[in-house]
């Protein structure tokens, strides 16, 4: 029902009587978002009965989620993310049509200079783990090549780690690289199997996991970040298929459509001719880019 201009506050219309209170903002689309979002909150206020020591505990919360972010620790992307509303954004955002690679989470370990690196560099620059061979090729929705797309990778090291979580003990760019494809579209690099790890949960969201009896963890994956002109790009990882946590990623961010076997070959000779131990893993993934809409 409409609100009487002027309609006080009460505990039955109290959703429609704040959205009305935004009924004259100029942008339609924030009128929307915020009449929707008050709607929302009022909903789950009534439903949960929410006490005055609950919402003060929420508010406590959400400040220390605050204070928690600095310039490379972003709290309340992470509070998203195991909220699962990062992936829902996502994925309402990139819808693949069955057709297109899948998108997933970027995480808060990208960089945004990414090192150029020739195909089949090694971005395993220091340190333990399984060599890897990954292999791939990016194609339009009819299998037809993309040549000069940027393939953009960056990946856990063997203890779970990326680069940027322990400066100190390796280089700069460990484990991350910008390959562009050769023009029948194929990439390749080598590296190590990544593991999977704990997403950081020192701070309120690994607080709200312990609370909940939730684990932080997210299973062993590559990210990619794939574009190319004239193509919608696409944020993504492989994920391998012996990794834990495949069915309960801290982050939601698992798709069947993305997860591969990472096969081990014994092959002297092939390893060889890659500069790779006789025995090494390997892993092949295929991007299909949708045009750009
Ligand atoms: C990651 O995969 O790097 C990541 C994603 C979400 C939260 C933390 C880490
Ligand atoms: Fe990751």
């Amino acid at each position: 029902m409409a609100t009487e201009r002027g309609e006080l506050f009460s505990e039955e219309r109290s959703a429609e009587v704040v959205a009305a209170s935004f009924a004259e903002a100029p942008d339609p689309r924030l009128r929307e978002v915020l009449g929707s979002l008050v709607r929302h909150l009022h909903a789950f206020v009534k439903d949960v009965s929410l006490t005055e020591e609950e919402w003060s505990a929420a508010i406590a919360f959400l400040t220390a989620t605050g204070h928690k972010c600095d310039d490379v620790r972003q709290e309340f992307v992470l509070l998203s993310d195991v909220l699962g509303v990062s992936m829902l954004v996502e994925t309402i955002n990139h819808r693949a049509g069955g057709v297109g690679t899948e998108s997933t989470v970027l995480g808060p370990f990208h960089v945004v200079e990414s090192p150029p690196r020739p195909l089949g560099a090694n971005i395993a620059l220091s340190g333990e783990g399984s060599p890897c061979l990954v292999t791939g090729r990016v194609v339009d929705p009819s299998g037809s090549p993309i040549g000069g797309a940027t393939v953009d990778v960056w990946q856990a090291d063997a203890d779970g780690f990326y680069d940027v979580q322990r400066p100190d003990s390796v280089p700069p760019a460990n484990l991350r690289g910008l390959f562009t494809t050769a023009p029948d579209g194929t990439f390749w690099f080598r590296t190590i199997v990544p593991r999977h790890y704990p997403i950081p949960d020192d701070g309120p969201v690994g607080e709200l996991l312990a609370a909940t009896g939730r684990h932080p963890n997210r299973p062993a994956h590559i990210h990619f970040l794939v574009q190319a002109t004239g193509h919608a790009p696409v944020t993504t990882h492989v994920f391998a298929a012996d990794s834990p946590y495949l069915d309960s990623d801290a982050v939601f961010g698992v798709k069947p459509s993305l997860v591969r076997d990472f096969s081990v070959v014994e092959d002297p000779e092939r390893a060889a001719s890659l500069g790779l131990p006789d025995r090494f893993r390997t892993v092949d993934f295929e991007i299909v880019l949708l045009p750009s809409p």
